[in-house]
């Protein structure tokens, strides 16, 4: 597929447009990983964090955040709950931090989850950028899939969305690392970001192409009232504009991809109720429903309106299951649910 293909479908607008191009993601989507919902228990470990990119509402430069971290045993009550749930694997998240403590620590929990699991629980971590050894220990204990976001494939709008000691190519160089000790690696972009166009949105499907990655997450920015970015074009923010997008770079990217895996993020729900089953009829295939304690959740607010975080663990997975029956898929329960492009390359390389 090419970049004015890609673009083309990107600028799907009227509804019968749309429901062609989710129709056609749907078609790759059944044919290629099945239309069997992937779920993933979502735990937000830390909401601390010492970068401070313009939109993220726990940046370093918000101080009207209590910052928490959970505790080992805490970790490990939530992986038992998502055993006993059957979600087959989870996604240890948290805010960026790479001192020794952090990093034995992660290591730590790693290694207690998938003993306690008898290895039955998959571990994907979502920690950010960290030292080649770093990922080489947490791959060694056992965690086998990382998710790092590229946010955006422009070092130009990466520059304008976060402070000038962060560093594009040195977040596009992790990702080299992760594959190269042998991870299964996501990653993903925000879409209807301030300043951001159709071609970077496509140039960004040419990245996941490029950088042959397993899995992809994004989602549509959404304004955060305490982050520059939120304060400044918080005001023209249009929510149907945003989920459109959102669906659009679902589809298209399933189309340019095919047999990734992609979620369908919190941030989709957060724009409309079913956001997130839209998000499955236009090619996505994972849901990570958050398994963070309900005290918590209210301290881990990337944008304004985050759904969920007034539930619990139990009314999250009750709601979800009714939802992915609602449009006729099905849930694999007890299974680490691996991107079938991983297989594939494994089988190729
Ligand atoms: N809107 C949408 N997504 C956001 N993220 C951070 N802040 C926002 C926001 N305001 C996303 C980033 C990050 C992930 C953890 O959450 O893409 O990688
Ligand atoms: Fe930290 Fe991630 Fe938020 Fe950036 S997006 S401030 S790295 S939590």
């Amino acid at each position: 597929m090419t970049k004015p293909a890609i673009i083309k479908l990107l600028a799907a607008q009227a509804a019968e447009e749309c429901a062609a191009l989710y129709g056609a993601a749907y078609r790759v989507k059944r044919r290629e990983v099945g239309a069997v919902v992937r779920l993933r228990g979502l735990v937000e470990v830390s909401n601390a964090c010492s970068k401070n990119c313009l939109y993220c509402g726990i940046r370093s430069g918000n101080t009207n955040v209590a910052r928490y971290r959970l505790s080992r045993e805490e970790i490990f009550e939530l992986a038992d709950t998502a055993q006993k749930f059957r979600y087959g694997s989870i996604v240890l998240q948290a805010g960026e931090h790479q001192d020794a403590a952090w990093v034995d620590f992660i290591e730590d929990v790693v290694r207690g989850v998938k003993a306690r699991s008898n290895n039955a629980l998959g571990v994907t971590l979502s920690l950010g950028e960290q030292t080649r050894e770093t990922y080489r220990r947490w791959f060694a204990a056992g965690a086998h899939r990382y998710l790092l976001r590229i946010e955006t494939s422009s070092p130009k709008l990466y520059a304008a969305l976060h402070p000038g000691n962060h560093s594009w190519h040195g977040r596009a160089a992790c990702l080299d690392v992760l594959a190269a000790e042998g991870w299964q690696v996501g990653t993903g972009v925000m879409c209807g970001l301030p300043g951001q166009t159709l071609e970077d949105l496509a140039n960004d499907i040419l990245f996941f192409r490029e950088k042959n990655v397993d899995m992809i997450g994004m989602g549509p920015w959404l304004p955060h009232s305490e982050t520059p970015l939120g304060r400044e074009h918080g005001k023209n923010f249009d929510a149907a504009e945003a989920l459109r997008l959102g669906l659009n770079m679902i589809a298209a990217t399933r189309l340019a991809l095919r047999d990734v895996n992609i979620a369908a993020t919190t941030a989709l729900q957060a724009l409309a109720p079913d956001g997130r089953e839209r998000g499955l009829l236009a090619g996505a295939n994972v849901i990570m429903p958050n398994l963070t304690p309900t005290v918590r959740r209210a301290g881990y607010l990337l944008y304004d309106n985050k759904p969920g975080t007034d539930e619990n663990a139990e009314a999250t997975r009750a709601k979800l299951e009714a939802a992915i029956r609602g449009i006729g898929e099905t849930i694999g329960y007890d299974d680490w649910g691996d991107s079938p492009h991983f297989a594939a390359r494994q089988v190729i390389e």
